[in-house]
């Protein structure tokens, strides 16, 4: 039995200590945001927070957030308008999708420790998300572009419609 905090609610849940919180998340609580990549920590695809901090989910034993705050990309913001959210939809981040969740709650995370990144420190970072759709530049950009609104510049304008 493990007990944890995920996106503001508590859960306690009778699962063995060692199943992986990305299936725990998924399966068991039914939060499919998260998506199962490589499941051996290598691309990111099952980023979610842990403490506030970025935490491959895939392995991560269950037991090892008892009594902690997780957060997926459900809970990343309620309205879904965190700035780095705003960003990906205003510069059009994704293509087909499916590590964008993970490349989202890594890129949450880092402007916490790089508020006003450069290139190199998001490359740095972001390193370990791997897109097959080669999103690359245009994470780049929306990192940016959420770290100037959250450092007081202008608010990111999303398009309509798309
Ligand atoms: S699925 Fe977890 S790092 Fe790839
Ligand atoms: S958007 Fe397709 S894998 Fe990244």
């Amino acid at each position: 039995m493990t007990g944890f905090t995920i996106n503001g609610k508590a859960v306690k849940l009778d699962v063995e200590d060692n199943t992986p919180l990305l299936w725990v998340i998924r399966d068991e609580i039914g939060l499919t945001g998260t998506k199962f990549g490589c499941g051996i920590g290598m691309c990111g695809a099952c980023t979610v927070h842990v403490g506030g901090r970025a935490t491959r989910s895939c392995i991560t034993p269950v037991s090892a957030v008892a009594g902690a705050d997780v957060t997926t990309i459900e809970g990343l913001d309620p309205a879904s308008r965190h700035p780095v959210q705003k960003a990906w939809r205003a510069l059009q981040v994704p293509q087909c999708g499916y590590c964008q969740s993970g490349q989202i709650m890594q890129a949450a995370a880092m402007l916490k420790d790089f508020p006003t990144p450069s290139d190199a420190d998001i490359d740095a970072v972001m390193t370990g998300n791997l897109c097959r759709c080669m999103t690359y530049v245009r994470i780049r950009a929306a990192v940016r572009q959420a770290a100037a609104e959250m450092a007081g510049g202008p608010a990111i304008e999303e398009k309509v419609g798309v």
